[in-house]
């Protein structure tokens, strides 16, 4: 039932009107519940990230993007190693991440804006990253042209994102905390009806480990690759764009 409600409520306006709107209320409460509903273990799943992109963030003068950044604790991340860019569509998402860029004193210019428009010319960017953010966009694959689009070419992306776990028995544990426990708590918390409830239905509906890897090769990434992380709950995928071949 409120599964439906939350379906339904995505339904009659656009996903895009209807994510922003959601953050929008959550967006007080967003870091809190994050930290405390993973018990800190997102924190860890970010920095792996920017482990992951070393080789390209190290290149002198890199530029990192990171899109629908929301509160900026991965752009702040990624800004210990390179120039960093962060976009977002939430008004008050990019409020806490703009206090807490400064608190931080990090090298991190924050836009609002829409992660499958953006305003950068094609190849701006030695990196790209997305965390959490891939499964609210309208069009996961447009969203993934669009990285491709901004990446330089020898460039990498990296997509950290919820996914399915591999161990059957924890599976159904997990099942059952993230569709039954979780929702309780989050709306508990953060007051919002929908939001909690949409996460794990968005999950459910995101492709697995091995379908995203399959969209990211279609949209034209080379060397797709993913690592899972805590048996799958989340994965990280990472992919190249292709240098164009040299003539001869
Ligand atoms: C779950 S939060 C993730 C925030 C952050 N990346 C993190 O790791 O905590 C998802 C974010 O994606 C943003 N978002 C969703 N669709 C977007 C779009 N089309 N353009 C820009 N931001 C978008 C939301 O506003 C929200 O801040």
């Amino acid at each position: 039932m409120a599964s439906e409600q939350a379906s339904g409520h995505l339904n009659q306006i656009s996903k895009s009107d209807a994510v922003r709107t959601m953050f929008a209320q959550i967006a007080p409460r967003y870091d809190f519940l994050n930290h405390a509903l993973s018990l800190n273990v997102d924190r860890r799943w970010r920095r792996r990230l920017v482990r992951s992109l070393a080789t390209v963030l190290e290149r002198p003068g890199a530029r990192v993007l990171d899109l629908c950044c929301g509160t900026a604790d991965l752009s702040i991340e990624l800004a210990h190693n390179a120039e960093t860019w962060g976009v977002d569509f939430c008004h008050p998402m990019l409020k806490l991440g703009v206090r807490k860029v400064r608190d931080s004193r990090s090298n991190v210019v924050l836009i609002e804006g829409d992660a499958l428009k953006t305003p950068f010319p094609d190849a701006s960017f030695d990196a790209v990253s997305i965390a959490f953010g891939l499964r609210n966009l309208e069009s996961v694959r447009e969203g993934l042209i669009e990285m491709l689009r901004l990446i330089k070419p020898g460039g990498k992306v990296a997509v950290l994102e919820f996914s399915k776990p591999i161990v059957p028995v924890f599976r159904n544990f997990y099942g059952w905390y993230f569709n039954r426990v979780l929702p309780g708590i989050g709306r508990l918390i953060s007051g919002s009806k929908t939001a909690y409830r949409y996460l794990p239905d968005s999950v459910k509906a995101f492709p697995d480990q091995e379908a995203l890897a399959a969209i990211m090769t279609e949209v034209g990434f080379s060397e797709v690759t993913y690592y899972n992380l805590f048996y799958g709950v989340a994965a990280v995928h990472l992919a190249e764009k292709r240098t164009p071949e040299r003539r001869r």
